[in-house]
């Protein structure tokens, strides 16, 4: 009998794909994949470090996989971590907890099913810490994909910003842009499968920079970027969406781009972090208010309706009662369709973890709340104003409140609840809506 691999995936999109692209790779080497820690022979968690919580969580799941095992008197599985916590801790996560067998590295995805092999052997522990091969593998097989409709394409891979508070560089390392003929090949792909959508997703999408320009000499563009946007958008896919953007990258080109192809769909996350220049500089952000604010304008400035939104760290170090009113002006004049707002949290080895100012968890909390109350208030007239229009809805599954109803997102990737009356997951429908929720919309199907 094949031996059973569970995957679990922590954090951001990047770790959902690489999860996708380790499971293709352990089914070709003759591993089955399994739904439950329970039923696994090798358990492994694809790990997220972003803020301090997610890592602790991943201790704790360490633990409750090697209980369930002693309480259920079978022979704990191997368990192996991979992601970011891998990639930082290293070795220490022996130590730190000794039911790991194995700490795979953000680069060693494709090396996944000979490093189980070794464990097999009996070596005790094992670790890859070890670059990228030249010859790496993308292939996802459609089966391992978390949904058969809306596929998560990796264009760029690692972050050269080092914004002070992020462990993101350390994690994932340089940016590495794929190539653009390979990305293309993808989307044709997957569309010729039956995919309806493709979200492009990178830590910076918009710093896309591929050592060639093959696959984009026919596209004019004033950067990799939007070139690559044209490409895509010329596959036929019917829906492209991009994210995270950075700010200083983004250039108003992109915008044009989306004005050219109805279906690189209306929506930009463009992350902020702060609205005060003070703090935006010791966050070493590369750009101030104003360079964001311009930025903004060419997005609200579009011919098409564009959805935008951001993050925002409140509480770094430092951050006065002044900096955080200047957060929430900037929040009253972005106007958000959505915006995620994070407490910060000291990361060891970034140049933030080093600053002595830190704020008491109560101001954070305060401000969070704030800062949320706003945004509510922002988000309640924006998602009112779409009453009467029409939005393109992607059908994903029934909704969880009523079995008569369906959910999906919009093109403009808002939550859209309706009336099912026969529609399936995948097929692509106009709703009318009818009212709306605070982080959603509730509509009919149009006749
Ligand atoms: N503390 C809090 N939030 C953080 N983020 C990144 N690093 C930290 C940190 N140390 C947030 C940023 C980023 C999002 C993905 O996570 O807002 O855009
Ligand atoms: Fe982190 Fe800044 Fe890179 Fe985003 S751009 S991943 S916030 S270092």
């Amino acid at each position: 009998m094949n031996s059973k691999v569970y995957i679990e995936t922590f954090g951001c999109q990047m770790n959902v794909a690489d999860t996708e692209r380790a499971a293709t790779g352990l089914r070709q080497a003759g591993y089955e994949m399994t739904s439950t820690a329970e039923a696994a022979d090798i358990v492994l968690l694809n790990t997220c470090s972003v803020r301090e919580r997610a890592e602790r969580k991943v201790f704790r799941r360490i633990g409750e996989i090697r209980n369930h095992a002693k309480r259920a008197a079978r022979k704990k599985p191997v368990i192996g971590v991979m992601g970011c916590v891998a990639q930082l801790e290293g070795s220490a996560i022996f130590a730190s907890a000794p039911a790991v067998d194995l700490v795979i590295g953000t680069r060693a995805t494709d090396r996944i099913p000979s490093l189980i092999e070794r464990v097999r052997e009996g070596e005790a522990t094992v670790i890859d810490l070890e670059d990228r091969q030249e010859s790496e593998v993308w292939d996802v097989s459609p089966a391992e994909r978390r949904s058969p409709y809306v596929a998560f394409v990796p264009i760029i891979e690692g972050c050269n910003k080092f914004c002070s508070f992020c462990i993101v560089p350390y994690s994932r390392g340089r940016e590495k842009s794929r190539s653009a003929r390979e990305i293309v090949a993808e989307v044709h792909g997957l569309r010729s499968l039956g995919y309806k959508e493709a979200q492009l997703i990178g830590q910076n999408v918009n710093s896309y920079r591929p050592q060639s320009q093959e696959g984009l000499e026919p596209y004019s563009g004033a950067t990799s970027f939007s070139r690559l946007l044209r490409a895509v958008a010329d596959t036929g896919m019917q829906r492209i969406k991009f994210t995270t953007s950075f700010p200083r990258d983004f250039h108003p080109d992109i915008v044009s781009a989306l004005e050219e192809y109805p279906n690189l769909c209306d929506w930009v996350h463009l992350p902020v972090q702060s609205g005060s220049d003070r703090i935006l500089k010791a966050m070493r952000r590369g750009h101030n208010s104003e360079d964001y604010l311009r930025r903004v304008e060419s997005i609200k400035n579009s011919r098409r309706r564009l959805s935008l939104t951001s993050d925002i760290i409140v509480g770094f170090p430092g951050e006065t009662e002044e900096d955080f009113e200047k957060t929430m002006q900037l929040v009253r004049n972005c106007e958000y369709d959505a915006l995620y707002i994070f407490k910060y949290s000291k990361r060891a080895g970034t140049p933030a973890a080093m600053m002595d100012d830190a704020l008491p968890e109560a101001d954070k909390t305060r401000r969070f709340m704030a800062l949320e109350e706003l945004q509510s208030s922002v988000q309640d007239r924006i998602y009112n104003s779409y009453v009467g229009k029409t939005v393109s809805v992607l059908v994903e599954r029934q909704s969880a409140r009523s079995t008569e109803d369906m959910t999906g997102h919009s093109t403009c990737h808002k939550v859209v609840n309706f009336r099912a009356n026969e529609t399936r997951p995948g097929e692509i429908v106009d709703v009318v809506i009818s009212h709306a929720k605070p982080n959603s919309l509730y509509g009919t199907l149009m006749s």
